[in-house]
């Protein structure tokens, strides 16, 4: 089985990104042959900054090992380190229809943030159709807000199907299926809405502690005073904290917050401990990794020759059945 998922190098991981996608694509690594790459290409639609988006490539295949990737178990690469999926990007283009492309709700969200309609952001589901195809993946661990990128995937292959497949039991594409924890599909910011590096609202895996501290505290709270008694099914703090916390302590925190008497400062200080132990391994093994660069430069060479065999394959098939070759 083929686990494949990317991640834009266009900003620093939060722990939206970390719950939505990271832990468990980390998680299923265990199931299967993962493929896992930084989606260079993806970014230029947001990153026009070389250097920037450089740094920010080589910074998420850190962050990604720091957190608990093994690349001998799958493979982490650059999304650029194998150009064919930009050939089959264009293949597929041809038989997407406009009308699924202009339906992207993540198209339209991006348009509404006020960013440029380029031709490019346009058709990004469709090279992210190409980079789960060109793989034969199986199974492709995200976070809810890219489901329906999943879905257009699926459409795609369909129709790539149909109009080339010459024998319905051996398809040209396989269907790839979305992977999509229930608990955390939509991890909340700081302001109470999703938490996306473009709302201004994270709290970074990674960060500063001073910064990092002060981010969990100036969460939004109602204005329930300390003494009465507080929902937890509302609170941004609660949910945020279920995600780091023992059984016993949530359902421990959930009592307190029923009970009244403990303010919301009191809940966010709870909050930033535990989500600072939570990833001090992984703090400890990123500050080993900076210090080793061959060692990242290795990983992703050998994640990009991987890559290349399986793509390689699939081309071949691809343009066979088109009438490319
Ligand atoms: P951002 O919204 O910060 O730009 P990306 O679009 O780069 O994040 O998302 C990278 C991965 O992390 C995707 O699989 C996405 O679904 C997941 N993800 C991002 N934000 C969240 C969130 N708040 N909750 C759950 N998953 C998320
Ligand atoms: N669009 C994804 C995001 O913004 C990144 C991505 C690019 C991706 N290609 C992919 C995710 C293929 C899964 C599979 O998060």
């Amino acid at each position: 089985m083929r686990i494949l998922s990317g991640i834009q190098p266009s900003g620093v991981l939060h722990i939206g990104n970390y719950f939505g996608m990271i832990q468990p694509a980390i998680a299923l690594q265990a199931e299967g042959e993962a493929f896992y790459f930084i989606a260079n290409y993806h970014a230029l639609t947001s990153v026009q900054n070389p250097d920037r988006l450089r740094e920010n490539s080589r910074r998420i295949a850190i962050d990604f090992l720091a957190c608990g990737f093994d690349p001998d178990r799958g493979a982490l690469f650059l999304q650029s380190d194998v150009p064919q999926v930009a050939e089959l990007e264009w293949i597929l283009s041809t038989v997407a229809p406009m009308g699924l492309l202009e339906r992207a709700h993540s198209y339209k969200d991006k348009l509404a943030r006020g960013m440029v309609a380029s031709a490019g952001l346009f058709i990004y589901p469709v090279l992210m159709a190409a980079d789960i195809l060109i793989y034969d993946s199986d199974i492709v661990p995200v976070g809810k807000d890219q489901k329906q990128h999943i879905e257009i995937t699926r459409d795609l292959a369909v129709k790539m199907n149909e109009t080339y497949g010459s024998e319905p039991d051996r398809p040209i594409f396989k269907l790839p299926a979305p992977r999509i924890q229930p608990e955390t599909e939509t991890v909340p910011g700081i302001d109470g809405q999703k938490m996306s590096k473009s709302y201004g609202n994270t709290i970074d895996i990674f960060g500063e502690e001073k910064e990092t501290r002060k981010r969990v505290m100036s969460i939004v709270t109602d204005s329930t005073p300390v003494e009465a008694p507080k929902n937890p099914d509302t609170s941004t703090t609660f949910q945020l904290f279920s995600l780091f916390g023992s059984k016993d302590e949530i359902a421990e925190m959930r009592d307190r917050f029923r009970k009244g008497g403990t303010g919301y400062g009191e809940f966010k200080k709870q909050l930033f401990d535990k989500l600072w132990d939570y990833f001090a391994p992984m703090r400890k093994r990123r500050q080993e990794l900076l210090a080793d660069k061959l060692y990242v430069d290795k990983v992703l060479v050998r994640g990009a020759q991987r890559a290349n065999e399986v793509a390689d394959g699939v081309m071949i098939r691809v343009r066979a059945a088109v009438g490319l070759t």
